[in-house]
């Protein structure tokens, strides 16, 4: 006889079953609690939820991992468990291109990178590899989470290594919207561009209380690493935004210039070439007077299609300009000397950013469009001792060394070993104009004549007619671009007005390009 009071087990329905993932996925959702959301908005933050929002194409996100959970021990850690572990991972679209996403939830133990919390992020920085798209990662952390010790060292250096290597292979951006301080700033500082949040994000080695302790010295979080320090002073970002809504709408704008991959090239935006593409403003850009400056940024904009201008590294090194921008809705990537800041003059920070610049370009198959008015480098033993022949080298080599379609554009000076760095014809550019306001010459008039007719001047009647006889000389000669014309080294002068139209047939010619380097493991760029 059966058993009455015996329970009867009765397995959960199905519905059941779907209730408990759906209570498990609203958990997931809500982080670290309202408590902290609140917290993370009071100070002018979104989550990290909100901020992928914001970036992805509405409703294409899927997210990867989200019942991750750590599995550390010590500390009370083994009593405290939130689902994802403080990072939002996966994949999504933006204006309809494949992208892969982390992006730190500070609510959760301030976003702080666990062994787990690591591997989420390796997670879909592999798949990003295999599938060839880019990785944006959205930082926002206290670093290495503490209780965790090597395991968290681990995360981070597991992290470094598939940072370098996709470098080169699929494109990697980093928006840094909180803390990020320790070893946590060497990711970002592998990726292609890094994009800071002012007043509300930080990078460095070491916050101001060991700075204070080492070095005595008194700095805020703000002044030893916010955006301002990192984009005016260090470089180390490329984009200083003023919220986050502007760093999420720069990421998009970066995107639509670049391609998925090594192996594709950027986007191509529909453009009917016009009958008369010439634009007369360019004809008067550069003074009568030759020591006069102008902004080489109206140069730019009045060659490329009508507000495609995206300027990288706008704050840092403004002596170079770099950035990228469309051509009959081409991408391509621009670099200039800025007459109007130290008369365009390369130096070590300006051989630097514009040699990171040019990398990126050719490791992205974006063309090159090099628009020259350059007086040399910089004299001088602060230059010197703070190694310009390296820093310099760094230039020369990269555009030795880029296969992409290269142009060149001399509007003005062209002056020594400057003129060979700035993409000539002898380290592979494959066209090279000139404007007739060129001068291309070893150096300025005054300075060649005051060497090469020293003697003859000294012992002149009046020796400053006689210099001055010797300047118009020597400009008569050189100051002109027919010297370099009639050896080759430039194809063909232009009139201004028409270098849009030059410089659409041109890329267009260099479209099919194929350049390979000599086979090597790698190059040995001066660094
Ligand atoms: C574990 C952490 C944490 C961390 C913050 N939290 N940082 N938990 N590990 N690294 C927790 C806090 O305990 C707190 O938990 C919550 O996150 C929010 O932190 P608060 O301090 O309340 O926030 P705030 O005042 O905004 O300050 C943020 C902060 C500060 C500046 C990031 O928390 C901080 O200084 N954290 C330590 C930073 C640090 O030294 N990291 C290690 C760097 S060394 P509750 O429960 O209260 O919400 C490193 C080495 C990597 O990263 C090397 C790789 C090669």
């Amino acid at each position: 006889m059966e058993n009455q009071n015996k329970p009867i087990y009765t397995a959960p329905g199905n519905q059941e079953k779907i209730d408990l993932l759906k209570k498990k996925n609203e958990e997931a959702l809500l982080g670290g609690g309202e408590a902290r959301i609140a917290a993370q908005h009071k100070k002018g933050k979104l989550t990290a939820r909100e901020r992928i929002d914001l970036l992805l194409d509405e409703g294409s996100f899927q997210e990867v991992d989200k019942f991750v959970m750590h599995r550390a021990k010590d500390f009370g850690l083994d009593k405290e468990h939130y689902l994802g572990d403080g990072v939002v991972t996966g994949y999504g679209e933006i204006h309809g291109r494949l992208v892969y996403v982390f992006s730190q939830d500070f609510t959760v133990f301030g976003g702080s990178l666990s062994e787990t919390h690591a591997e989420k992020i390796c997670k879909i920085m592999d798949m990003a590899m295999k599938n060839g798209a880019p990785v944006i990662g959205l930082n926002d952390s206290g670093g290495a989470r503490i209780q965790e010790g090597v395991n968290s060292l681990g995360g981070y250096a597991d992290i470094f290594y598939r940072n370098t290597l996709a470098s080169g292979v699929i494109p990697q951006l980093s928006a840094i919207m909180g803390p990020c301080a320790g070893g946590a700033v060497y990711s970002p500082a592998i990726t292609d561009f890094i994009l800071m949040v002012e007043n509300t994000s930080y990078m460095f080695v070491t916050g101001p209380n060991v700075v204070k302790t080492v070095t005595q010295e008194n700095v805020t979080a703000e002044e030893l690493g916010g955006a301002s320090a990192h984009s005016t002073k260090s470089g180390v970002t490329h984009f200083s935004c003023k919220n986050e809504v502007e760093c999420i709408r720069h990421i998009k704008e970066i995107l639509s210039y670049i391609p998925q991959n090594c192996e594709e090239i950027a986007p191509v935006y529909p453009y009917e070439m016009k009958d008369d593409e010439s634009r007369a403003e360019l004809d008067s850009i550069v003074p009568e007077n030759p020591n006069h400056p102008y902004d080489i940024r109206d140069a730019v904009r009045g060659i490329v299609d009508a507000d495609s201008f995206l300027e990288v590294h706008e704050n840092y090194a403004d002596n170079i300009v770099v950035g990228f921008a469309r051509l009959a809705g081409r991408s391509i990537g621009i670099v200039g000397n800025q007459p109007q800041s130290m008369a365009g003059v390369l130096d070590n920070h300006a051989s630097i950013k514009a040699a990171r610049f040019v990398r990126f370009c050719d490791s992205f198959n974006v063309p090159l469009l090099v628009l020259v008015d350059v007086p040399g480098f910089l004299p001088g033993t602060d230059q010197e001792w703070n190694g310009i022949i390296t820093n310099g080298a760094k230039l020369l080599y990269a555009f030795s060394e880029a296969t992409v379609p290269r142009i060149t554009v001399i509007t003005r000076k062209a002056y020594g070993g400057a003129y060979d760095v700035m993409n000539s014809k002898h380290i592979g550019a494959d066209l090279n104009f000139a404007w007739p306001t060129a001068e291309i010459a070893v150096m300025g008039a005054k300075g060649a004549s005051e060497i090469i007719f020293r003697k003859e001047i000294a012992e002149a009647e009046d020796p400053e007619a006689k210099l001055q006889e010797k300047v118009d000389d020597y400009t008569a000669k050189f100051a002109n671009p027919y010297r370099a014309a009639h050896r080759g080294f430039i194809d063909e002068v232009i009139i201004p007005s028409e270098t849009r139209t030059k410089l659409i047939k041109a890329f267009k010619m260099l479209e099919n390009k194929v350049d390979k380097l000599p086979r090597k493991k790698h190059g040995n760029i001066p660094l």
